[in-house]
Formats: C-alpha cells, structure tokens, sequence
C-alpha cells in the first residue's frame, strides 16, 4: 500500500494572483467556445493576453497559431509559461507592447480581446495592476483605438470576438466600426458581479446614467451587464 504521507504531491501550476482570470475571462471563453469550429486552424491574436488561458483555450480548440500581445512584462511571462506547459509552444508568439504597435502590418483569422475597459480611472485595487480594468472616464480609453484599428488587422472573412460592457456605448463602437466596414452583433449578454469598492471607483455621470439599466443593484450587491460581441464585416445586430 502507498504511504500517502511520501508521495510525491501533484504539480499545482503556477498561477498569478494579480493575473487570475475574472468573470469578464469566463464568458469571453464561454462565448468562443460556443463557435469552436470556426477555430480550427484559424491564426489568433489576443490583444491584453493577461494570463494567457484565452489563448490556452483557443490553443485547445485547435488554433492553428496564437499571437498575443501585452503591456506588462508578468502577463507576457505568465502566458509565456502557461502556453509552454500545455504544449503550445510551438505556435507561439508573445509581445510586450502597446495595443497594435507588436503586429503593425499583420492580419488574423479571429482576433479576442478583453479590454480594460471599466469606466474609471487607473488604480491599483483588489490586487490588479492600475492597468487591468480601467478604461478612463468613459471606459473608452482602450476600446476606441481598438475598435479604429481591427479592420487593418483582420484577414478577408475574419472577425473579431471581445467582451463590451453594456454601460460603455455600444452604439459608439457600432458608429466607430461602420466607418471601417464592420458591424457588431451581440452573441451573448450575461450579469458580472461588482464590488462595492469598484462600483465606488465609477465614474459618476456613468453611474446615475446606468443605474437602474444596465447596472443592476439589489442591497449591497451591485451587477453590470456584460455583452460578448463578434465584430465582422457583414454582420448586423
Ligand atoms: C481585463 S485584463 C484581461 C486579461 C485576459 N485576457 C483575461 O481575460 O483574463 C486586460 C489585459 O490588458 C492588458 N493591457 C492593458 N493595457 C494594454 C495595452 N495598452 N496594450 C496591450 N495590453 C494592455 C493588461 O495588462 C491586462 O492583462
């Protein structure tokens, strides 16, 4: 009989506190696995990787290669290191840098992207980075650039799949991408939970506009609605 007490303990992987998945990352995922075949063999890039497990779940469903891109050295180290112990690396590229400045000139299948884009300004709380989920007064900061600059990255027949809070405009995004040809649709809207030391960091007019609308609150328990929207050329919604 083994003796419990000697065996060797199972390898727990290493994971980042300040780099753990959110429920922004859950439904991002959720959302892109509910489409899974047209992930197959599709060249992907993830801009703001974090910890690297939405490219470890597009890697799972058979990408044919993942690009990711990142401003913090730890989130290009953490995926650098997930990617490799699942067995990606030979698919693999990660970037440090600004938004698209890493993959200027270059086009992809699918492009994802959870955004920090939470209307308030960069702080350091609950244990992220001051650039995790700040996306500026209106939660734009981020999501603009982003928006005007995908339609120069996707390959012919490609699309984009990235999380949009409802409290940021999206008739705003709709508007940005019509200009360059693409168009939105909502593939699936969920509830994400808000903690009161974050709902306190909202920017207030967006507070008082959404309260009650989008931002839902019963007692001290306050939840955002979340869309995962696919962008594309063609798609309406
Ligand atoms: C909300 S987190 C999402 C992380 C991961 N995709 C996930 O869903 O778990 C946003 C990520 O964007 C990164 N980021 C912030 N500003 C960026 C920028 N200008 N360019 C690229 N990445 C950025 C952050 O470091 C962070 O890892």
């Amino acid at each position: 009989m083994l003796d419990s007490s000697s065996a060797t303990p199972p390898t727990v992987p290493t994971v980042v506190p300040a780099l753990r998945p959110s429920e922004y990352t859950s439904a991002l995922i959720h959302a892109l696995r509910a489409e899974a075949a047209g992930i197959l063999g599709a060249r992907v890039l993830e801009i703001g990787c974090g910890s690297g497990v939405v490219l470890a779940a597009l890697g799972a469903m058979g990408a044919a290669s993942l690009c990711g891109v990142d401003i913090e050295q730890d989130a290009v180290a953490a995926s650098t290191r997930l990617l490799h112990e699942l067995g990606h690396g030979a698919t693999l590229e990660l970037h440090r840098g600004d938004m698209w400045q890493p993959v200027a000139g270059r086009r992809f299948d699918l492009i994802v992207a959870n955004l920090p884009h939470f209307p308030m300004e960069p702080v350091e709380f609950a244990g992220r980075l001051p650039t995790w989920s700040a996306g500026g007064a209106d939660g734009r900061r981020l999501l603009d650039p982003f928006l005007v600059g995908l339609a120069k990255h996707l390959a012919p027949g490609g699309r984009a799949v990235i999380t949009h809070n409802a409290f940021d405009d999206l008739a705003r995004s709709r508007e940005l991408l019509m200009r360059s040809g693409l168009s939105i649709r909502i593939a699936l809207t969920t509830l994400v939970y808000i903690s009161p030391e974050k709902i306190a960091r909202m920017t207030p007019d967006v507070l008082r506009a959404e309260d009650g609308r989008t931002i839902h609150r019963y007692g001290p328990y306050t939840f955002g609605e979340l869309h995962i929207v696919e962008i594309a050329a063609g798609v309406t919604g």
